[in-house]
């Protein structure tokens, strides 16, 4: 590879880089959609312990936390916020849930989102 080559390629990892960054941002969630099959998935490796099988914040860990974890059946629930608000909390926590934003890849927050949504009754 040439220099001018290499020049090119590591500009546009760059612009790759700002386009993911800014992919992330909350004005560009809204154009994206949650697969709540793959949501499903995400729920059972990592909400599901607090959360519930069924989303009714009944989890096995339920009992033992200072907090009790959202009941997703609840449509008051849904009340709390917008969807950049259910966004922001599952990359950063709230209370005690914690955040993850280390973990999760932005689709991947959507998915269980979208998945999470499921359980609502009304
Ligand atoms: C350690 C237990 C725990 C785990 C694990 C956990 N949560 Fe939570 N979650 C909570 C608690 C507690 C609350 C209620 C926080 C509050 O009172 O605002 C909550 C609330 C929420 C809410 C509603 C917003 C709110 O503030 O009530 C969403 C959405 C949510 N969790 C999504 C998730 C997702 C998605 C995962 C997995 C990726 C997850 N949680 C994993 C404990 C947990």
């Amino acid at each position: 590879m040439n220099k001018f080559k290499k020049e090119i390629t590591g500009g546009m990892g760059i612009a790759l880089g700002v386009t993911l960054f800014l992919g992330i941002g909350p004005s560009a969630w809204g154009a994206m959609t949650g697969d709540p099959a793959n949501g499903k998935k995400v729920f059972q490796g990592w909400c599901i312990q607090c959360h519930g099988v069924h989303g009714d914040g009944n989890g096995i860990a339920a009992p033992a936390l200072m907090e009790k974890p959202a009941n997703f059946t609840d449509p008051a629930t849904w009340k709390m916020g917008d969807v950049a608000f259910f966004i922001n909390v599952i990359k950063n926590g709230r209370k005690i849930m914690p955040g993850f934003w280390d973990t999760l890849k932005p689709q991947e927050v959507l998915d269980v989102l979208s998945y999470e949504k499921t359980f609502r009754k009304n």
